[in-house]
C-alpha cells in the first residue's frame, strides 16, 4: 500500500521560506526601485533612512507594510520595494571572484539534473553564487559539501549563503583545501550523486571525480576559455570511467519593450562561460572510443596561461581586497535578523559541523 499522498502546504516550510513571506520585518534586505527603474537595495533597522540627494525614506514606513508597496519619500519620489530575487541578490552580493551567472546558474541546476535530497559535491566556491542555486535545489533534505582552496573566498561565500538563508542552511558544509585532495578524504567511494566544478584545472580533479562519484552520476564543469573546455573533454575521453562530453554554452539577449519599439537590447552580456557534462560509468565498463582522434590532443602551460583571467585582462584579487570584502559579507549577516550567537550554534550543529575551519 502506498503512504497517503501529502496535500500541498502540508510539508514543513523550507529552509530560509517564511523569511521571504509577509510584511518585511528589520534585518531584512529590500530592494528599492524608482520611477526610472534604478534600485537600491536596503538592509532595514529600526529608525534608519534611506537617503538620495533628492531626499530619504525612514525604514519604520517600510517596517511591516506588504511586499510591493509603492511609498513616498520626503520629496515626494516613488519607491517600489519588493524582496530581491536570488537573481538580484547575486548580481549585487560582495564578491571577490567572478560568480556563475544567474543564466548559466539556472543551466547548471538543469543539465547536471540536481534535485531535491541529491548528494552533490563543488568547487571552487568562489564567492558562493553557484552554491546557493545548488542549496536551492537540493533542498534542506539534500546535501552539498563545497571545497575552497581559499579561505577569503570561503568567508565571503558563507557571508553571502547565510544572508540570503537568513542563517546557516541545514544541507551545506564547506572544507577549505584542494578538492582533488579533500573530497576523496570525506566523501566515501561511489557515494556523490553530482559532481559541480567551477575552477581554472578541472582536468586535473579526474581521479577524484572518478573515485567519489556514483555509476551513472553526472560530472558537470564551467570554464570560462575553449583552452580548459578542450584540455578537459580530452582529458575524460583518455581516462574511458566516463561517457563522451557535452559541451555547449548559452547566450541570453534582453529585450526593450516599449509600444511597437521592441527590439533586442542594444547590449548584453556576450560570453561567460561554456559547460561541459559527463556521466560516469559503471566500474568494468569500458568507454565507447570516439571514431575520430583529435589532431593534436598535447596541451602545453602556455596554452592554458595564455586563457587564464589575468591573461584575458582581469584584475587578479589581492588577499587584503578578499578580507575587506569577507568582512562586508559578514556584517550583511550581522544585520540580518539572526543573531551571530544563534547562527554560529546553528553551524555548529549542522552535520560534521560543516564550517569553515
Ligand atoms: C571562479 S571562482 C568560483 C566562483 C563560484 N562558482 C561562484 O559562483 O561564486 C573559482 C574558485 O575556485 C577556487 N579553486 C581553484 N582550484 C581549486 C581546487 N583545485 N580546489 C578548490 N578550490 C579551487 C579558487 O580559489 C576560486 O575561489
Amino acid at each position: 500500500m502506498s503512504a497517503t499522498p501529502t496535500e500541498p502546504g502540508e510539508c514543513p516550510s523550507p529552509h530560509g521560506a517564511a523569511a521571504r513571506r509577509g510584511p518585511f520585518r528589520p534585518g531584512e534586505r529590500v530592494q528599492l526601485t524608482d520611477e526610472k527603474g534604478r534600485m537600491n537595495t536596503i538592509t532595514l533597522t529600526q529608525g534608519g533612512a534611506f537617503h538620495t540627494h533628492r531626499g530619504f525614506l525612514q525604514h519604520d514606513t517600510l517596517i511591516g507594510a506588504t511586499e510591493g508597496t509603492i511609498l513616498e519619500n520626503t520629496s515626494g519620489q516613488l519607491y517600489q520595494a519588493l524582496r530581491p530575487l536570488l537573481s538580484d541578490f547575486v548580481l549585487s552580493m560582495p564578491r571577490g571572484a567572478a560568480v556563475v551567472y544567474p543564466k548559466d546558474a539556472g543551466q547548471i541546476v538543469t543539465m547536471a539534473d540536481i534535485y531535491p535530497g541529491a548528494r552533490v559535491v563543488e568547487a571552487g566556491v568562489g564567492s558562493g553564487a553557484l552554491s546557493i542555486s545548488l542549496l536551492r535545489a537540493v533542498g534542506d533534505s539534500g546535501y552539498l559539501h563545497s571545497f575552497e582552496r581559499r579561505e577569503e573566498f570561503a568567508d565571503i561565500a558563507r557571508g553571502n549563503v547565510e544572508t540570503i538563508f537568513g542563517g546557516p542552511h541545514p544541507a551545506w558544509k564547506i572544507t577549505l583545501g584542494d578538492f582533488q585532495e579533500q573530497v576523496v578524504e570525506h566523501e566515501g567511494p561511489g557515494s556523490v550523486d553530482r559532481v559541480v566544478l567551477d575552477m581554472l584545472a578541472p582536468w586535473e580533479c579526474l581521479d577524484a571525480v572518478a573515485a567519489v562519484l556514483a555509476a551513472g552520476g553526472v560530472w558537470i564543469s564551467y570554464v570560462a576559455t575553449v583552452t580548459q573546455l578542450s584540455r578537459t573533454a580530452e582529458a575524460i575521453r583518455a581516462d574511458g570511467r566516463f561517457t563522451e562530453p557535452e559541451a555547449w554554452e548559452s547566450m541570453v539577449r534582453g529585450w526593450h519593450l516599449e509600444g511597437l519599439a521592441v527590439r533586442p537590447d542594444h547590449r548584453m552580456v556576450a560570453h561567460t562561460g561554456f559547460l561541459l557534462t559527463t556521466r560516469r560509468l559503471a566500474d568494468g565498463a569500458v568507454g565507447f572510443t570516439p571514431k575520430r582522434r583529435p589532431s593534436k590532443a598535447g596541451f602545453s602551460e602556455e596554452d592554458l596561461n595564455a586563457w587564464t583571467p589575468q591573461a584575458v585582462g582581469e584584475r587578479d584579487v589581492s588577499d587584503k581586497r578578499l578580507r575587506r570584502v569577507a568582512r562586508d559579507a559578514a556584517s550583511t549577516i550581522q544585520r540580518g535578523s539572526l543573531p551571530p550567537e544563534e547562527a554560529q550554534a546553528r553551524r555548529d550543529a549542522i552535520a560534521d559541523g560543516g564550517t569553515v575551519e
